[in-house]
């Protein structure tokens, strides 16, 4: 691995020895060698980590419901090198005051010119100092913020405020290093009007909150070093139900018993991860059910969990989506990709555990269904991205000049997946299972890049047997587009059955001919997309009538449903596809649908310009950005 030039030998040396962690479950250094190597530079920070590094951050913030910004201050710990004379921080339309030391003496700084990706670079002149204040407020459009009205929320009575943070988006709210590399530890005292609950992705030190004379003040310490995209808030009606001894969910009191009921299992899963990949180690698992605009399915912010709404199907079926934000726990969390460009060390990690803790919870079928659907996906996101030779249907991809979002696509979670999957075959389970958790051991805490874990693999995998290596390719599944010959390919036995169902159908059969009653939402989802896009008006009608599709309560079969009724130009599904599109903001349904619309020209693109029209207000900007690109919508 060659070093970056400028980084003498020793710097290193002094950064990575003085950056040992000091609580004694993180036992690894935080400061890992693999960040000062060249496919570890984050193109997306403007911070200069070898020169100073924030280690800890500390909010004093007030949400400010009616300006819907946060402002206060942020005091952050450093760690300079010898001689460092300035540190710089990631800043996105923040409104910087003043910056102080901690004795408030007042520090030069400037907010550089930047760019429409990243923001601007805010470089601070220490004058040797180790703690800076930063006083500042967030701009009211903050893109990681979404502040809703009492409309928009399960009660309708108070506000509501989340933020999210990956990719790059906390520096809209929080001055610090935003790149995923730089883990800190972190602590907050959040200040929100008296009716209202603050929680966040740390320990809670004050559930009830105290009572102030503006408000109510929330305490929260994460006392391990995470990425800074993984600090989390969210602030409404929340009351919190517990489901075991470490595990909860919080949501606003109306969604309270629904998500209590549905996530019934959570402790189980919990410990069916760590039977698989060693200790959870954050200690307690959360879920916050967020409102419909949540614009994602989950985000695994740490402790606490974000979870959109959609996956309450009402009968426990879309829980492989909590399957997947715990899984995060140990790939995401705790080994964590140093830069966007893999992402796929994340997601794709990620989604293999996922389906191994399913595979625990439910059997070996269950998850193999799943897996059957996460092959058809990877097909997807193959003609998503221009073929499967495209340069983004590698899995290490590089991003430099490009929004991270843009990489962001279900190759790293699907083809990531399969390529793991394929390791276990050619080496067994029992071999990668150890392999594994060593791995999340090795590098608990830390910062990988995909040449850090094909140097682990060749030391702790295959113990210097090249030919297992080469049989399984692994450079050429990282580095090359499409998916190698060898990859395994799980298929799930039930779904022969789906098929010729979906084919006799297609073929004229009656939709009440077909037995569906003891099908799965698994099964259902594959026959929806087993269709030919091609249908008749009538038998479109047919499969609408008999399985009440259009209203269908369950987010993953309405989406299906939806999907083919559009590629059909299907006239009678428009009224559900509004009611679908203005309900929630989820961006896995929600740019899709409206991409397929746009597609149908004349018959699409009016029907997706109405509904976008009354449905942009009301979504979260990451959502906004994404449908905004696909329709050519100029705000
Ligand atoms: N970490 C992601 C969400 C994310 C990805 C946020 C990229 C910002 C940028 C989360 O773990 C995730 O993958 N969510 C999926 C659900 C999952 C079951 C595939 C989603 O949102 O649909
Ligand atoms: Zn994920």
């Amino acid at each position: 691995m060659t070093l970056r030039k400028f980084v003498s030998t020793a710097l290193l040396a002094a950064l990575v020895a003085c950056s040992g962690a000091k609580n004694e479950n993180t036992a690894a250094p935080q400061s890992s060698p693999v960040l000062f190597t060249e496919e570890a530079k984050d193109m997306h920070s403007f911070a200069r980590p070898e020169e100073a590094r924030v280690k800890h951050v500390s909010l004093e913030l007030t949400a400010d419901f009616d300006a819907k910004v946060m402002k206060g201050a942020a005091t952050l710990d450093l760690e300079t090198a010898p001689g460092a004379k300035e540190v710089v921080l990631d800043s996105k339309n923040l409104v910087v005051s003043r910056i102080t030391d901690a004795e408030g003496r007042a520090l030069p700084f400037a907010l550089g010119k930047g760019d429409a990706i990243r923001g601007q670079p805010l470089t601070v002149q220490l004058g040797g100092a180790k703690k800076i204040v930063v006083n500042y407020a967030s701009a009211p459009g903050a893109a990681a913020l979404q502040w809703l009205s009492p409309a928009q929320t399960a009660g309708k009575q108070h506000p509501y405020l989340f933020s999210q943070g990956q990719a790059i988006l906390n520096r809209t709210w929080i001055p610090t290093q935003d790149s995923p590399g730089i883990r800190q530890t972190w602590d907050a005292t959040i200040t929100v009007p008296e009716e209202l609950t603050a929680v966040m992705s740390a320990e809670m030190l004050t559930p009830e909150g105290e009572e102030t004379d503006g408000g109510r003040v929330f305490r929260f310490r994460m006392d391990k070093p995470v990425a800074p995209y993984l600090i989390a808030i969210a602030v409404g009606d929340l009351e919190f139900k517990e489901l075991g001894p470490r595990t909860g969910v919080w949501t606003e009191p109306a969604m309270l018993e629904k998500s209590a009921w549905e996530f019934a299992d959570l402790e189980k899963m919990v410990s069916a991860a760590e039977g698989l990949y060693g200790p959870y180690r954050w200690g307690r698992y959360d879920l916050l059910v967020l409102p419909p605009s949540f614009p994602f399915g989950g985000m695994e912010n740490p402790r606490l969990t974000f979870l959109t709404p959609t996956v309450i199907a009402g009968d426990r079926s879309l829980v492989s989506l909590i399957a997947h934000e715990l899984a995060h726990s140990w790939s995401g969390n705790l080994v964590t990709n140093a830069t966007w460009d893999d992402f796929w060390l994340n997601e794709g990690f990620t989604t293999y555990f996922e389906n191994r803790i399913m595979e625990a919870m439910e059997g070996k079928e269950r998850a193999a269904m799943l897996a059957d659907l996460g092959w058809s996906d990877m097909e997807q996101a193959f003609a998503d991205v221009g073929g499967p030779q495209s340069k983004d249907a590698q899995l290490h991809l590089d991003l430099d000049g490009r929004d991270p979002d843009d990489g962001m696509t279900n190759v790293a979670y699907e083809k990531g997946a399969v390529f793991l999957r394929t390791i276990e075959q050619a080496v067994g389970r029992e071999k990668w299972d150890a392999y594994l958790k060593s791995y999340f051991d090795r590098f608990a805490f830390q910062p990988q890049t995909s040449a850090g874990l094909i140097a682990d693999m060749r030391k702790n995998l295959f113990d210097g047997d090249e030919s297992v290596e080469k049989q399984i390719g692994i450079e050429q599944w990282i580095y090359q587009p499409g998916v190698p010959r060898n990859a395994v390919h799980l298929k799930a036995a039930s779904f022969a059955a789906i098929d010729s169902a979906a084919r006799a159908f297609a073929g004229g059969q009656a939709a009440a001919s077909i037995d569906a009653s003891k099908w799965s939402t698994q099964e259902r989802v594959r026959f929806l997309n087993a269709l030919p896009r091609k249908l008749t008006p009538a038998q479109l009608a047919d499969l609408d009538a008999t399985w009440k599709l259009g209203s269908a309560g369950n987010s993953e079969i309405r989406f299906a449903w939806l999907m083919l009724a559009v590629a059909n130009r299907y006239d009678p599904a428009t009224a559900s596809a509004d009611q679908f599109l203005t309900g929630m903001g989820r961006r896995k349904f929600v740019s899709p649908l409206f991409e397929a619309l746009e597609k149908q020209g004349d018959w699409g693109k009016p029907i997706a310009a109405g509904i976008y029209a009354k449905a942009r207000p009301g979504y979260h900007s990451v959502t906004i950005a994404t449908v905004d690109k696909a329709l050519g919508w100029k705000a």
